[in-house]
């Protein structure tokens, strides 16, 4: 049977699937099942930081998988332990829980911000537009109704602010308000960008009513913006951050690291998770650290970014319906006047992977380690694409 009819039959239908049967990929290079190539400039949805099968990466996976793949929590893992003080090094004085994805890590910021508030403040702001996972905690603290909406009653204790205004914030604000957490890119929503006075304000609130800042750098974490965590272009430091996609680089592994002089509320027996930092994620997590800091990627995604982000302001001047482009290192939004899906299936017909977010933003996150060639050449292709009568005409019939 074909593979896409074994999806019919067998896959509960919750995605909404383009393209080709892929079945090989290398770098920032993907291959469908006839053989022919396409040039992913969206690997795994922000998570294939190093491109696929990153040489380094699939070394660490069969090492550690001739050693040792799982443990239980209670048992003590070399690998999980040198994880979390590589976390802890590159970030702030912090204790670091594991889990598998980012929608989890949310969910224990969300339990610890309970425990902080001790029964008596539980409420966490969170912005419009945001994005922090499908587990009802995590899907609760989403601001997209579209998401939320199908699954009510949804986790109470949850309010809504707009991004990048801070009168709205402090309007949501009350004596039970225990939190805030927010996306300093906000990815799914649109790549909008939170502003550096905003989220001073945001961490000077936080501080004065004794609010966790909650930072959520599933997207933005691991080098995507040009440093190895987004908050620090913005020069506070949060008082948890929940991390996934690109920690792993592939596998799923996430985590949410506490400021440590908070991180004493949570005690034996109040949270788990059977899977949450195995020797083998942690082992091929700790390679990233290794790869990140060995081939200088945070240099990289400078170069590129900039150029991306220059080559994308031409193509505006071109396209009079490109109404804006945004974005910070290697994490770009290019938002159109009309629908983005047709110009991902015709990039996609073209041999291009993007994606469509939002309705109308064309989002770009290639591998943070591509080189100026293969980036050029993703470009050219997206400058047809733009072009292209298939897509436009397309938008015309819908
Ligand atoms: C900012 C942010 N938080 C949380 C999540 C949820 O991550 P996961 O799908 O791994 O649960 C995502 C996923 O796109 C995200 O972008």
């Amino acid at each position: 049977m074909k593979i896409k009819e074994l999806y019919k039959k067998y896959s509960l239908p919750t995605y909404t699937r383009a393209g080709p049967v892929f079945v090989k990929g290398k770098g920032s290079w993907l291959w469908d099942e006839k053989g022919r190539r396409f040039l992913d400039l969206f690997p795994g949805w922000g998570v294939s930081i190093l491109g696929h099968c990153h040489p380094g990466i699939v070394k660490a996976v069969s090492s550690q998988a001739h050693k040792l793949f799982h443990l239980p929590n209670n048992l003590y893992s070399a690998e999980q332990a040198l994880l979390a003080e590589d976390i802890v090094k590159h970030s702030y004085p912090a204790k670091v829980f594991f889990a598998n994805s980012g929608a989890e890590a949310v969910e224990g910021a969300v339990k610890l911000s309970r425990l902080y508030g001790e029964g008596k403040r539980y409420e966490i702001v969170t912005m419009k537009n945001s994005f922090h996972g499908r587990t009802m905690a995590a899907l609760s603290a989403t601001g997209q109704k579209k998401y939320k909406y199908h699954f009510r009653p949804l986790v109470p204790g949850f309010k809504e602010a707009r991004f990048n205004d801070l009168g709205d914030l402090k309007k949501k604000i009350t004596k039970k308000t225990v939190a805030v957490l927010l996306e300093l890119i906000q990815g799914e929503g649109g790549v909008n960008v939170a502003q550096k006075e905003y989220i001073k304000g945001v961490h000077k609130i936080c501080r004065s009513k004794n609010l966790l800042f909650i930072v959520d750098e599933v997207q933005t974490g691991m080098g995507r913006t040009a440093k190895l965590f987004c908050y620090e272009h913005y020069g506070i430091t949060p008082d948890i951050m929940t991390l996934s996609k690109g920690l792993g680089a592939g596998i799923p592994v996430a985590a949410f690291v506490v400021k440590k002089s908070i991180s004493s509320v949570i005690t034996p027996g109040m949270h788990a998770s059977t899977f949450g930092g195995s020797p083998f994620a942690a082992r091929v997590s700790r390679e990233v650290f290794n790869i990140i800091k060995k081939e200088k990627i945070l240099d990289n995604v400078k170069i590129r970014g900039k150029h991306l982000f220059q080559t994308i302001l031409r193509l505006k001047d071109k396209f009079p319906f490109i109404k804006e482009i945004r974005g910070m290192g290697l994490m770009l939004g290019i938002e159109l006047s009309v629908s983005s899906y047709p110009f991902f299936e015709e990039a996609l017909k073209r041999g291009l992977i993007i994606n469509s977010t939002h309705g109308n933003v064309l989002r770009v996150m290639p591998a943070l380690n591509i080189d100026k060639k293969t980036l050029d050449k993703g470009l050219d292709i997206l400058e047809e694409v733009l072009k292209s009568k298939e897509a436009h005409s397309w938008r015309r019939s819908s």
